[in-house]
């Protein structure tokens, strides 16, 4: 077994944060996993920082097997995270079974989808099967077109009403953590306080049990960055700049 399981993830809350990031390919999360990362989400964010997509939407599930089979390969202690992509569980519980069991079996401990009470049944009916669940509330990437635009949610009292009923939702369904996208931070704070399970924020204040970044933001690949992130490295100016001395140096023949 791995060093991070459901049940350490579990234990974690109040005890620990965890800070978690995504990873999509065999490099960055073999380094991840060697810096002690406990999680590390194949997400589907691999849409827009790897494929060039404006959006998660079009991630197919052969770009997520893919990735996940890659992210696997290298991660010994972390927990792989494997995201279900838009259309691979929208269509009826028995493909979203199926789309679960693939991606279990190209290496991922658990799955992440989007959504409250609306796939409730479906994270209890995977979670029996022995498929381990980690939900996603409040700014679902893959409902974009619904919002109009990339928008934080729960922001009147109706809306946090009803963040916090699809919080509880997914709590009760049997999801051992929940990602908290994009939603005031009183609110992230008063959820993670009424739940038992782990909430993990993403621009969702300092008050979650855990953090997602998402790599490329987080080392500076990507110039543009949402207003909640940090980085801690600037990695797009450093690579540029070992590209254009590369470039350089073998039209002056320096190198090789
Ligand atoms: O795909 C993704 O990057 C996510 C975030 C919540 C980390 O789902």
């Amino acid at each position: 077994m791995k060093e991070w399981t459901v049940s350490k993830v579990r234990a974690s809350k109040g005890a620990r944060r965890l800070g978690c990031v995504t990873a999509y390919d065999a490099c960055f999360a073999r380094l991840a996993d060697e810096a002690g990362v406990p999680i590390v989400l194949v997400g589907d964010s691999l849409g827009m920082n790897v494929l060039g997509y404006d959006t998660t939407l079009p991630v197919e599930m052969s770009d997520t097997l893919a990735a996940v089979k890659a992210v696997s390969r290298a991660v010994k202690s972390a927990m792989v995270v494997g995201d279900m992509p838009f259309g691979s569980y929208q269509c009826g519980d028995d493909e979203a079974m199926k789309n679960a069991v693939a991606i279990m079996k190209a290496g991922a401990d658990a799955v992440k989808l989007e959504g409250g009470a609306r796939v409730a049944s479906l994270i209890r009916r995977m979670t029996e099967a022995g498929i381990p669940v980690l939900a996603h509330v409040g700014m679902t990437p893959q409902s974009v077109n619904a919002y109009g635009g990339f928008k934080k949610q729960g922001k009147t009292p109706e809306a946090a009403a009803k963040v916090r009923e699809e919080a509880k939702a997914v709590e009760a369904a049997g999801a051992f953590a929940v990602t908290l996208e994009c939603i005031p931070s009183e609110l992230a704070a008063e959820i993670t306080k009424a739940l038992s399970i782990v909430t993990v924020g993403i621009g969702a204040g300092p008050d979650c049990d855990a953090q997602w970044l998402v790599m490329h933001d987080l080392l500076g690949l990507n110039e543009k960055t949402p207003s909640f992130v940090k980085k801690y490295a600037e990695l797009a100016g450093v690579v540029r700049g070992a590209f254009a001395k590369y470039v350089e140096e073998v039209s002056t023949r320096q190198f090789p």
